[in-house]
């Protein structure tokens, strides 16, 4: 089999690559491992920053997303008992986010890809690269008990941080910057109408906790737990009750509690591998970087990353032009790590690190207090939050 750009993994990263070259003109395959039922259904976050919004609505992706996203023009950030709230359209002279669960992204983007006659190989297996030094990269791997191998002109390692392509460069190359946090979050999806119209992150003495919600009867609520703590010790009514007590406010807060249809620990993580490209394999997403949930980057961050590298691969199949990409790893690099910082920043400022620790919990109030009543501060959380531009004059920025 022969194709342009050889895609491994059928995440949002991978598909979306491959539905922008596609835009192009640029054929793709997209080798997944899961079935497309596993990755329809895999529940994510659902924080979609202005620029992604922008760049799936420009691509013919807009459709259900602008019917059933809930756009938000704010955040509350709550502590001490008070919610303040942070005004992302006036802070960022009118940028906003949209509510939108990454696993309805991925479906979008399946139907669109097979609409427009797309290859995407689901539950494939024992995936191989090589031949990554030389112009014919090929990737074997077995789908449908056949063994296949895919000669490409480039590769694209959209596997998770979980894949295998990062492992196909070789020792050495790579540099991998990591940071582990001392807890981990515990998630539920709640048939209950959301408690509040924006995401409330709450600061509290016995840990973090924020409401966030994916339609007017779902709602989306996390927990700080101990990193390794298990769901079994975690009945319903305990959660309800942790939520009630984290989330209390001297105001007239009610939280709306519902069955609970879904939960799940995750841990937090900050991670970064340097360059994000050796020969003809280029990292997308989080097979080249992880970021802890608080901030809501990971998806956001992976369509920047794709955007950058559909355009490179454009120039180069276009004009045989190699400068976009020979910049791609620096240019994707730049903005991994502002959002590195930020998705750390807001970890730092609003959870629990050490029970025994009385200093940190102060500082952490001090600058809940400055970031809620300085407008220069306020800015700074806004304008992440919703997304920095794309740094490359693309189209949408
Ligand atoms: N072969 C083929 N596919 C693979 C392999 C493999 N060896 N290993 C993993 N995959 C697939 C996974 O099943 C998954 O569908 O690669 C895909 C990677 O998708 P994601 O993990 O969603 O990563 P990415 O597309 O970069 O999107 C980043 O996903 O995890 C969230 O918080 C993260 O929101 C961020 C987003
Ligand atoms: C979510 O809705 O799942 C969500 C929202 C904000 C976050 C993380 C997750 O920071």
């Amino acid at each position: 089999m022969r194709t342009k750009v050889g895609i491994v993994g059928g995440g949002p990263a991978g598909l979306l690559l491959s539905h922008l070259l596609h835009l192009e003109g640029i054929d793709s395959v997209v080798l997944e491992d899961r079935s497309r039922e596993y990755v329809e259904h895999r529940i994510r976050a659902g924080v979609l920053e202005h620029g992604t919004v922008e760049l799936l609505t420009e691509t013919g992706l807009g459709d259900r997303l602008q019917r059933e996203g809930l756009v938000h023009q704010g955040v509350e950030l709550r502590f001490l008992g008070v919610g303040h709230r942070i005004d992302f359209a006036d802070l960022t002279g009118g940028r906003s986010i949209t509510i939108y669960g990454q696993q309805e992204v991925v479906k979008d983007l399946i139907a669109k890809r097979l609409d427009d006659g797309g290859d995407i190989r689901f539950e494939v297996s024992d995936v191989r690269l090589d031949g990554l030094t030389s112009d014919r990269p090929t990737i074997a791997f077995a789908h449908d008990g056949a063994e296949e191998t895919l000669e490409c002109d480039v590769v694209a390692g959209c596997d998770g941080f979980h894949g295998v392509t990062r492992h196909a460069i070789p020792e050495g190359v790579l540099t991998e910057y990591d940071r582990t946090y001392p807890f981990a979050w515990l998630g539920i999806l709640a048939e209950a109408p959301p408690s509040s119209e924006e995401l409330i992150y709450t600061n509290h003495e016995r840990g973090f906790s924020l409401c966030s919600l994916r339609s007017p009867t779902l709602s989306r609520l996390y927990l700080q737990v101990p990193p390794d703590e298990r769901l079994e010790n975690w009945p319903d009514e305990r959660i309800w009750e942790e939520l009630r007590r984290r989330t209390a406010t001297t105001g007239d807060f009610t939280l709306n509690e519902g069955p609970v249809v879904e939960r799940l620990i995750a841990p937090l993580r900050s991670w970064v591998a340097e360059p994000m490209q050796y020969g003809r394999l280029f990292l997308a997403g989080d097979a080249a970087h992880i970021v802890p949930a608080t901030g809501a980057k990971g998806l956001n961050l992976a369509v920047a990353d794709v955007r950058r590298l559909a355009r490179g691969l454009v120039r180069l199949f276009e004009r045989g032009e190699t400068d976009l990409l020979e910049g791609y790893s620096d240019g994707c690099l730049r903005r991994v790590w502002r959002v590195q910082q930020f998705s750390w920043w807001m970890t730092s400022m609003l959870h629990r690190f050490d029970p025994a620790d009385r200093y940190g919990p102060r500082l952490q109030i001090s600058e809940l207090e400055y970031v809620t009543s300085s407008r220069a501060a306020a800015t700074t959380l806004a304008e992440n939050y919703v997304g920095l531009p794309f740094d490359d004059g693309g189209s949408s920025s």
